[in-house]
């Protein structure tokens, strides 16, 4: 039996991040291979998301299950980035892009490359893709140890825009909580050069709620981040998944995650900062326009685990979780030639109804909410009469009407991770859960 949201709620209500609806366990083979021509026809194709995905870290944090390979040798670098150039070039000759209206590098570790190897990644893009840089939000992922002024000079030149660093903790204490070791100094190192390289967003990803790290911890992390003037913060609870360092270890995400995130919020909104979303703060004062607009528009993936979405079919390569099928993914990607890149050999179709849920999800999550002319224009439906279930959310005081707009409060922010998946549609949830992987 379906569970209400009250129960899921009353179990503890960690039940996922519903960044991308539908996850990639929903993904399988697809018999026979879309050619990508046929998969973006009528697709809109003024707006893209450009995503590519550079699969390379330094370490394994002790928390992270993301596709990612640590310490590649020179020559699986080399190889992934010459699949990557190929793959690119079939992407582009395959859809016929309009316009790239967002760009973002992320990982891994996508400044695990060294400067030569991003202005390069950077010139073969400029002539692949109809994209203007400097026009754009370009959005890069960073890693402390891996931050050069070197690399930061040059991706600023290119036209970058927001850093986003992966930073954890400011606390060493929950560095080492999270098996994410750091040499002392290099944070502080990485943040000075970042905010003396003149970005319009410097971006902070933080965690919070791993077993030692109590309130006055996370208010001395989120001291110390402000002390760097973000434009952004991202405030992730802490997810063990399976075969990460602390799964195996047998640690838990402390019972206390939603006490640190109200205690983060109210913090950051003191301080004037805006909240887009459960996880995403931004200063009151910071702008980020983009026609892109991620419940409508095409993402196209680059790289070993991107993944691409047209209204109607989500793809990627397969889907691993753990060292070695992560490698094997890679090693099969950099094996790939150029024209089998111009088909979809694995991913999901969603259909009309699956559409529908994936704007709800992606439209209710965010502070802004969902509004019901703007889905009755996209569906030619009322949005109540095909979500009779959003009453719930009024119901049970997580939700209110406001300007035409039906709105997460802020308790029901807090409850983002509960809600996403709760509207989930039964047919997709049991598809991801019969994955193997889930
Ligand atoms: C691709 S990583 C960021 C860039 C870079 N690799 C780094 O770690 O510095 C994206 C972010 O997801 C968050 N994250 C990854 N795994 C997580 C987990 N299991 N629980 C909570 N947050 C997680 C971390 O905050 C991380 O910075
Ligand atoms: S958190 Fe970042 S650096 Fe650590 S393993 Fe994951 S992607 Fe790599």
């Amino acid at each position: 039996m379906k569970r209400t949201l009250a129960q899921r709620m009353t179990e503890g209500g960690y039940d996922g991040y519903a960044y991308a609806y539908p996850h990639k366990t929903a993904y399988r083979p697809l018999n026979p291979r879309v050619p990508l021509a046929e998969a973006w026809r009528g697709e809109e194709k003024r707006n893209l998301f450009l995503y590519v995905h550079l699969p390379f870290c330094e370490m394994r944090c002790g928390f992270c299950n993301l596709f990612t390979t640590v310490q590649p040798g020179a020559g699986l670098v080399d190889q992934t980035l010459a699949a990557i150039y190929r793959q690119s070039s079939a992407v582009s000759g395959a859809i016929a892009p309009e316009n790239i209206s967002q760009a973002a590098f992320g990982g891994g570790t996508p400044s695990f490359l060294s400067a030569l190897e991003l202005e390069q990644l950077f010139n073969h893009l400029s002539l692949v893709w109809p994209v203007q840089w400097h026009r754009i939000p370009v959005s890069f992922e960073m890693s402390p140890g891996t931050v050069t002024r070197e690399k930061l000079d040059l991706l600023r030149r290119l036209g970058v825009d927001r850093i986003s660093l992966g930073v954890q903790s400011f606390v060493p204490e929950d560095l080492i909580s999270l098996k994410r070791p750091q040499p002392s100094g290099e944070l502080e190192r990485a943040c000075h050069s970042i905010k003396a390289g003149g970005f319009s967003v410097f971006n902070v990803d933080l965690i919070y709620g791993n077993e030692g790290q109590d309130a006055r911890r996370w208010q001395r992390s989120l001291d110390r981040a402000l002390e760097w003037q973000p434009e952004e913060l991202y405030l992730y609870p802490l997810y063990i998944g399976r075969l990460t360092n602390l799964d195996r270890s047998g640690r838990h995400p402390g019972a206390h995650r939603r006490d640190l995130y109200r205690q983060a919020r109210d913090f950051l909104l003191a301080a004037g900062y805006r909240q887009i979303s459960m996880r995403l703060f931004r200063r009151w004062n910071v702008i980020r326009d983009t026609d892109y607009c991620c419940q409508e528009d095409g993402m196209i993936g680059l790289g070993p685990g991107a993944r691409s979405y047209t209204r109607a079919l989500h793809y990627s390569t397969e889907y691993a979780v753990g060292q070695i099928g992560v490698k094997k993914i890679i090693g099969d990607f950099n094996a790939r030639a150029k024209s089998t890149f111009a088909a979809a050999d694995y991913g999901v179709s969603l259909d009309e109804q699956e559409q529908r849920v994936r704007y709800i999800i992606k439209s209710l999550l965010r502070a802004d909410g969902v509004s019901p002319s703007a889905y009755q224009r996209s569906f030619g439906s009322p949005m109540t009469g095909d979500f009779p279930q959003l009453e719930e959310l009024t119901e049970l005081g997580l939700a209110v009407e406001s300007n035409g707009c039906l709105r997460l409060n802020d308790e029901g922010l807090a409850w983002s991770d509960t809600i996403g998946p709760w509207l989930y549609s039964d047919a997709m949830t049991a598809r991801m859960s019969a994955c193997e992987l889930a």
